[in-house]
């Protein structure tokens, strides 16, 4: 089954000049990249990105992160590509939940910091394309 997922490389992985390192990775897997872009988020996409965590301690942080600089935005498809995604990511922390080999666990020290967004359901996966890319 086929499936889409958003992918984004927040900005420490670009300031980082971690856009190759992650696209490489992608590749690797064996997904297939169908759209790639190079923007800066204003707030108002930042927010509607996030609406799950509006509220939540750490919610302005994060707005003020990922508007902070350029980022990658990226659909990426293949089979179970939501799931196999968030494998090759990492746990949302980077110390305490990915594991040695994905990119967070491999690249990142800290939650706040963890270099890449993945949809986390079919249904996030819709909305944020729609999002990020309305003309997909
Ligand atoms: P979340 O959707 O829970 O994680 P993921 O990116 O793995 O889907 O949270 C979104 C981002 O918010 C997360 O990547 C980093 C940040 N965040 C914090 O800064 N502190 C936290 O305690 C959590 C849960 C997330
Ligand atoms: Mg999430």
């Amino acid at each position: 089954m086929t499936e889409r997922t958003l992918v984004l490389v927040k900005p420490d992985g670009v300031q980082r000049k971690l856009v190759g390192e992650v696209v490489s990775r992608i590749e690797r897997k064996g997904l297939d990249i169908v759209a790639l872009d190079l923007r800066t988020v204003d707030r108002e996409l930042a927010t509607q990105h996030y609406a799950e965590h509006d509220g939540k301690p750490f919610f302005e942080e994060l707005i003020s992160f990922i508007t902070s600089g350029p980022v990658l935005a990226a659909v990426v498809s293949g089979p179970r590509a939501i799931a196999a995604w968030r494998q090759v990511a990492g746990g949302t922390d980077p110390v305490e939940k990915a594991t040695p080999g994905s990119i967070r666990g491999d690249l990142a020290l800290e939650t706040g910091s963890n270099l890449v967004h993945g949809s986390d359901s079919p249904e996030s996966a819709d909305r944020e394309i729609k999002l990020w890319f309305p003309n997909l």
